[in-house]
């Protein structure tokens, strides 16, 4: 609506100028029929700046109407007369939607808005410019279809599209006219369908196609091949499915073939038909090509670029590479090919990037690698190389990443001597293989821009020199699974950007290192199997970005600090198998992410902290092995998300919560070699526990198939050595229990007259109306102490009717909309039908000419926005998350499938979502389009306005709903239940959307 009144408002000013400015003008007009002309244009030109908002104020200070718009930022005339020929604004934040007066610039013959922040669809009317012959929309955020109009731009040579949000089919007479066309450029869209079988037909000049990284799906049209002078072929990351046509692979022009990340099949034709003579670079990456790699390739002398990475290509690593001097990419890694690295390599001067990996390569790294002086790239990993990594590597001076892993290379790590001379060395991967001996104090030669390290499951021995802190760029160093000793040199706390340090798995002894909380970049630190001794720094509580701490199976013989904790972002803690003792801090809440702690096998004592409770993203928690004792907290009923449990071999008391049976994840229970007793529960985890499980428990009762001992009742064993009890006892039981049953059953009499409980709706009235009276009774005359909320429909009260039931009573605004109240009845009818666990039922309606309201189901637990964003909330786990969601998916499947009519619910949202006592989600306000609208659901009036951040954005911008703009509304919910982060938040600006933040 906003839009079409500032298109309203633009056409009254520019009308306006046409009477009054017009007249005024004293510029000798060419002839009469140019100045109409010359009107129609400054008419259009205004209304299309006023659909901008124009941030920036480019219009607004350029495009003012005392000057001639010949003269105007971004316009060109023509040589003849004062007609638009080029509007051109590229790279100009216009933002807004592109208006379709544009279409009566009827003389305009370049279009550039690329890069100005474009919204909405391509009106059709562009259609209209028969003169046009360069489009470009490239880099908006235009939606909606391609309109097929643009068919009927003859002249058009550059259509340039790509970097929108367009979607479905491409239009099949998108270019029935448009012989002229050199340039086609779609790409980066989420287009769908397959491409049409005969869009090409007509388009017998075109150059370049690029519709790369949309959905396309089908087929590749064989009529592509038949395009005689086509050089450009960019259809890579989209479905395409079938084989390629063989004619594509005699395109004696085509210069580059991008078809990778597709479902493509089949073979590459051999060499008779095989003939590519202008092929530069060539793309199939990942497909389902089978087949030899043809020698047809050899031909191609001007071959720079060839990517077949993961494909089904079989025979031989191709030795004719080497006679392809231009080559700059070869990349054949992920095919079953079977050879060893080809001989004369060292031909390719101009080879950058090399990836032979997951290829069975047999046999050593030649050492005329190293004489290839660009290479940057080198991929040779999990292949059956065997031998030392050649020393003349550090020749490549240009070496940016390296990576062997995986092979069965052997021997030392001497060539870290001369790779020190690579000095732009990033990413060293050697990890996986059989090299041995120690770690050169020349580590920390080795260049300065070193980001990983990872020199992993191999046979290391030695010490860790100090010398690594050299690398103070790394991020990550992982010597994990070697057979390393000594200590941890202290100096490795200088490494201020390490993100992950693996020393796990090797014999490594000392203590931890005194300053380990330097290491402020730290999120992943594994020392676990080593023989570490001594304390944990208290200071570890520094390190505010851990996530991973996994300090199992050494010696470590300190309390734990309390500050680890805090540690917000931690994920997983395992200390598990030390000999840490005391107690363990009664505040742990602040672990709010936590879904692992192992503290198994230690000396800790006390009781467990209630606030673990609060840690409700835990599933695995073991605590066998130590001396804990008291009871099991009861906060651990929060713990709903647990999977497993072990609290076996303490000293723990008291009974087995009953809670634990309601733990629909839990899989393993062990409570055994603890002090509990009482009755063993029954169900859930309890049904198929083992007699392991709860051995050593001598006060356990119950669970006679496992052998203990059947509970007695306790009244029964009361003392009854006393014949006074015996007979007294009794006596008092049956008098009190009369009493109380008495005022038992007039209480609930009285209560079912007035009182604030629930009464079953069914019960309630469904088939006589309810008064206006009855209504203003309930909620006290609608007072604002009543008032539970106000939305874009109304206000809704908490009332009490006179039978006692509680209810939500929505009162609906504007109740003067004629053909709303005309079916309002009728379809209040339809929609107390609704029934559904997971929505709001509508128990009656009120009705009259100036009064509508409905008779709701009252939810005691608030919303899921109040869950999830008020102050003070409670703390919702991951599976309640997902629990809340899947209650709002079965009632939309209801409403959108199941229900004898499609019910549209047009605004969901978490503040739509209420619970019940059992904080069961309901979905509220669901067909209130309907009622508002009548019938016509597809037409949404400014009544209906959805709510911004979670209105899909077709619904948005053409009011069209639909069940897929309901879809939309909750993939956002789903994003904001996840996330935490409403798609309203301040963050989100501009381009960044919770979708693409998420993305
Ligand atoms: C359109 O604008 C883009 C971005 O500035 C520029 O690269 C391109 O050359 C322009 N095209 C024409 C024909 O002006």
């Amino acid at each position: 609506m906003a839009c079409n009144w500032i298109t309203t408002v633009s056409l009254v000013v520019s009308l306006s100028f046409l009477v009054f400015g017009a007249a005024a003008s004293s510029s000798p007009a060419p002839n009469s029929s140019n100045v109409d002309g010359s009107n129609t244009d400054l008419a259009a030109l205004l209304a299309f700046k006023g659909q901008l908002s124009d941030p920036l104020g480019i219009l607004a200070r350029s495009w003012t109407t005392n000057v001639s718009f010949c003269r105007w930022v971004g316009i060109s005339c023509g040589r003849r007369g004062q007609r638009v020929a080029v509007l051109s604004l590229p790279d100009m934040l216009l933002q807004g939607e592109l208006s379709p007066h544009i279409g009566n610039l009827s003389f305009l013959n370049k279009l550039n808005l690329t890069n100005t922040g474009l919204t909405g669809t391509i009106p059709s009317d562009l259609g209209r410019l028969r003169r046009l012959t360069y489009l470009s929309l490239f880099g908006n955020g235009l939606s909606g279809s391609i309109p097929g109009t643009l068919g009927n731009l003859s002249r058009l040579e550059f259509l340039i599209l790509s970097n929108n949000r367009l979607s479905k089919q491409i239009p099949p007479e998108l270019l029935q006219n448009v012989g002229n066309l050199k340039k086609i450029s779609l790409g980066n869209n989420d287009l769908s369908g397959h491409i049409p079988p005969y869009l090409f037909n007509k388009t017998t000049f075109l150059r370049s196609i690029y519709i790369a990284n949309n959905s396309l799906s089908g087929p590749i049209p064989d009529g592509l091949a038949s395009l005689a002078m086509l050089q450009i072929l960019y259809l890579n990351d989209n479905q395409l499915s079938g084989t390629v046509p063989p004619r594509i692979y005699n395109m004696s022009r085509l210069q580059a073939l991008s078809l990778g990340n597709n479902n493509l099949n089949g073979t590459i034709p051999s060499n008779q038909s095989f003939s590519l003579p202008a092929l530069q670079e060539l793309y199939l990456y990942k497909n389902n090509f089978v087949g030899s790699i043809p020698l047809g390739f050899a031909a191609c002398q001007h071959l720079q670029i060839i990517v077949l990475y993961t494909n089904f290509f079989t025979g031989f690593v191709p030795t004719w590479l080497t006679q392809l001097p231009q080559l700059t990419i070869i990349s054949l890694a992920g095919n079953p090919l079977v050879g060893s690295i080809p001989a004369g390599l060292s031909n390719l001067t101009s080879l950058t990037w090399l990836d032979l990996s997951f290829i069975n390569m047999i046999g050593r790294i030649p050492t005329e690698i190293s004489r290839i002086q660009k290479l940057s790239h080198l991929f040779l990993g999990v292949n059956l190389l065997t031998g030392s990594i050649p020393t003349s590597l550090g020749n490549l001076s240009s070496l940016c990443v390296l990576d062997l892993r995986g092979d069965d290379l052997e021997g030392g790590l001497d060539f870290f001597s001369s790779l020190s001379n690579c000095k732009n060395l990033q990413i060293l991967h050697i990890q996986g293989n059989s090299l041995s001996g120690r770690i050169p104090d020349y580590v920390g030669n080795l260049s300065t821009q070193l980001l990983q390290l990872l020199a992993n499951n191999n046979d290391l021995t030695g010490g860790l020199p100090s010398t690594l802190s050299n690398l103070s760029n790394l991020r990550w160093i992982d010597f994990s699974s070697n057979l390393l000793t000594g200590t941890i040199p202290e100096s490795i706390t200088m490494m201020k950007n390490l993100v992950t340090l693996d020393f796990s798995r090797n014999a490594i002894s000392g203590p931890l290192p005194t300053q380990i909380s330097n290491l402020r970049s730290l999120q992943r630190l594994y020392l676990f199997r080593n023989k570490l001794i001594g304390s944990i720094p208290d200071s570890i509580g520094n390190l505010t970005k851990l996530e991973y701490i996994l300090l199992s199976n050494n010696q470590l013989n300190s309390t734990i600090p309390s500050s680890l904790f805090h540690l917000d972002k931690l994920i997983r803690l395992d200390f598990s198998q030390n000999s840490l003792n005391g107690t363990l801090p009664p505040d742990i809440s602040g672990l709010k992410q936590v879904t692992y702690i192992g503290l198994s096998s230690n000396c800790l004592l006390g009781g467990i902290p209630e606030s673990f409770g609060q840690t409700m993203m835990l599933t695995y928690l073991n605590l066998s092995h130590n001396s804990f004792e008291d009871s099991i907290p009861d906060s651990f009923q929060e713990l709903t998300s647990l999977v497993s449990l072990d609290l076996s071999y303490n000293n723990l008391s008291g009974t087995i919560p009953k809670f634990l049976a309601n733990f629909t994840e839990l899989r393993t229970l062990n409570l055994s070699f603890n002090r509990l007793e009482g009755k063993i529960p029954e169900g859930g985890v309890f049904s198929n526990i083992t007699l392991p499980l709860l051995i050593g428990n001598s006060g356990l009762c119950g669970a006679p198939h496992l052998g203990f001992q059947p509970c007695i009742q306790h009244s029964h064993s009361s003392n009854n050595k006393n014949l006074l009890v015996k007979i007294l006892f009794p006596s008092v039981v049956i008098v009190f229990g009369s009493i109380a049953l008495c005022a038992y059953v007039t209480i609930k009499r009285k209560l079912q007259n007035k009182g604030d409980i629930q009464v079953d709706p069914d019960d309630f009235m469904s088939h006589r109306l309810i008064s206006y009276r009855e209504l203003a009774l309930a909620t006290d005359h609608f007072s604002e102490n009543n008032l539970l909320g106000t939305g874009s429909f109304g206000k809704v009260y908490k009332g009490q009717l006179s039978n006692g039931l509680v209810v939500a009573i929505k009162v609906l605004l504007d109740p003067q909309l004629e053909q709303a109240t005309r079916s309002f009845d009728a379809e209040c009818r339809v929609l107390h039908m609704a029934r559904h666990r997971n929505l709001i039922r509508i128990l009656n309606t009120c009705s009259n000419l100036d009064f509508r309201a409905l008779v709701l189901q009252y939810m005691p637990n608030g919303s899921l926005q109040m869950l999830l964003h008020s102050e003070g909330r409670r703390q919702l786990g991951f599976l309640k998350r997902l629990d809340i969601m899947l209650d709002v998916a079965m009632a939309m499947e209801y409403l959108h499938h199941e229900h004898h009519d499609v019910v549209l619910h047009c605004d969901l949202k978490p503040s739509n979502v209420l619970f019940d006592t059992d904080m069961t989600g309901h979905v509220a306000d669901f067909g209130i389009a309907k009622l508002l609208l009548g019938n016509d659901n597809s037409l949404i009036t400014a009544s209906m306005p959805g709510t911004l951040g979670y209105m899909a954005p077709e619904y948005g911008s053409l009011g069209k709903a639909s069940r897929k703009s309901d879809m939309f509304s909750y993939g956002i919910m789903l994003l904001e239940v996840f996330t935490g982060k409403r798609p309203t938040d301040p963050m989100f600006i501009a381009d960044l959307s919770i979708r693409q933040w998420v993305r």
